[in-house]
């Protein structure tokens, strides 16, 4: 038998159900704070994440679908958004005609990791990318649109998440803070985890995430990047805390955090549950101002964020009991004869024309056969087409939860259950 590919998911029946539901809303509220859709293509350059991302991330340096095209060029499956869109907004100079640039995405993206609950190889995102200003407002903004996207998704979700935000401070703090780090782990190197170990060459603010218990007091005695911050960082992320307490949006200070990708630049933040095993983080992001100079434009500040739809999925079935039903059609069109075959298909287009949602048969059943099948679909109603009907230019319309029925000119079918069923004529 033919399956999918290891770590990548087919979505379907009921669970489409709340992917819909959390696409309407991903919509909403990006409209909400004045975002605007970006649509980027599923491959990009090599080289736009070698240098964006950056080689000392897990993503670059194992995480990657990299090939050669047939005409011998180096192109990924795009493991993220952030860096496609700042490659778009360099190329369209996006920034000169929108200088304050909203920008919001949803989309699969690929990433070869060891797949498990919450962790697959073919995920999506929804997230927003803020270009264009330096400003502590910018980061508070972007805190507060995935914050609210998650509480429009459930109001029980929202009290099941923990928001935790760190300051990396400027380029340069990151670096010197690196350096100190490795000088700290380099005197313990055979102590540590072998994954540590192996950071400690790639990318030494990484060995901060660790969950290894070998590594955990090794990471309690480095030195905290708080005292590395200049006196603008502090003010900075200073401000960002103020404007989030006075929105009244709860967080925790976590000097730990410093995020996977080598893009970041003062504020950055995550938002984790303890629901979803292992896969603790729904939505990562943070500021990014060396990223448009990483990739090739002129230095412009950002900051965004991307929240994990799988995860949010996981999380709304389990904390709500998410199953719903998938959406029914409203209406089942039946031949109660043959001659009727053809008018019915011809009575339900008009229908549909007009906003009902309805099925009719393909598969030639008898009357009967079809009338179970719009009780199974949960149809409201069923329209009857039979000899004497089609000599009146009639139909009858049944209600199929009461049962009762009523003959209605064909003509009216559509304004009668417009009305019934609350559709907006079109
Ligand atoms: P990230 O932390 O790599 O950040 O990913 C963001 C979110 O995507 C994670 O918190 C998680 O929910 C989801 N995610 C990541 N990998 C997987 C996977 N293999 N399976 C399922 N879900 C996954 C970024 O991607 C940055 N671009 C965020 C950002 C935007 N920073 C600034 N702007």
């Amino acid at each position: 038998m033919m399956k999918a590919v290891r770590g990548m998911r087919d979505v379907f029946g009921e669970e489409m159900a709340t992917w819909q539901r959390v696409e309407q809303i991903f919509r909403t509220v990006s409209a909400a704070f004045g975002y605007h859709e970006f649509r980027t293509p599923m491959l990009e350059h090599t080289e736009l994440f070698a240098r964006g991302v950056g080689e000392g991330s897990d993503i670059v340096g194992k995480e990657m679908y990299t090939f050669l095209d047939r005409g011998g060029d180096s192109v990924t499956m795009r493991p993220e958004m952030t860096a496609p869109i700042v490659r778009a907004a360099i190329e369209h100079n996006i920034l000169r005609h929108q200088p304050t640039s909203r920008l919001w995405y949803y989309g699969p993206l690929f990433r070869y990791e060891r797949p498990q609950k919450g962790r697959y190889r073919q995920f999506h995102q929804f997230g927003a990318e803020l270009l264009g200003s330096p400003h502590p407002e910018a980061d508070a903004e972007i805190i507060m649109l995935a914050y609210e996207t998650l509480r429009a998704v459930g109001a029980k979700l929202i009290e099941g998440v923990a928001l935790e935000i760190n300051t990396l401070g400027t380029a340069s703090t990151r670096e010197a803070y690196r350096e100190a780090l490795v000088q700290h782990f380099v005197a313990h190197r055979s102590t540590l985890s072998e994954d540590s170990q192996r950071r400690l060459d790639t990318n030494p603010l990484r060995i901060l995430d660790s969950k290894h218990p070998d590594d955990q007091s090794l990471i309690a005695d480095a030195p905290a990047l708080r005292t590395y911050l200049d006196e603008a960082a502090h003010m900075h992320f200073d401000t960002v805390r103020l404007l989030l307490d006075a929105a009244g949006i709860p967080y925790t200070v976590n000097d730990r955090l410093v995020r996977g990708l080598d893009y970041y630049s003062h504020t950055v933040f995550e938002i984790t549950t303890t629901q979803l095993g292992s896969q603790n983080a729904v939505c990562g992001g943070g500021r990014y101002d060396p990223l448009f100079e990483m990739v090739g434009g002129t230095p412009a500040p950002a900051v965004g964020f991307s929240i994990g739809v799988e995860r949010l999925v996981l999380l709304l079935e389990q904390m709500e009991g998410g199953l719903q039903p998938p959406s029914r059609a409203q209406v089942a069109v039946i031949a109660l004869a043959e001659e009727a075959r053809l008018p019915a298909q011809l009575v339900a287009l008009r229908l549909r024309r007009d906003g009902v949602s309805v099925i009719t048969d393909v598969q030639r059943r008898s009357a009967k056969a079809q009338l179970n099948a719009a009780v199974k679909e949960q149809a409201q109603y069923a329209i009857l087409l039979g000899t004497d009907e089609l000599a009146a230019g009639t139909a009858m319309v049944k209600n199929l939860a009461t049962a009762s029925q009523e003959t209605v000119s064909v003509e009216r079918i559509s304004p009668y259950l417009q009305q019934h069923l609350g559709v907006k004529a079109r």
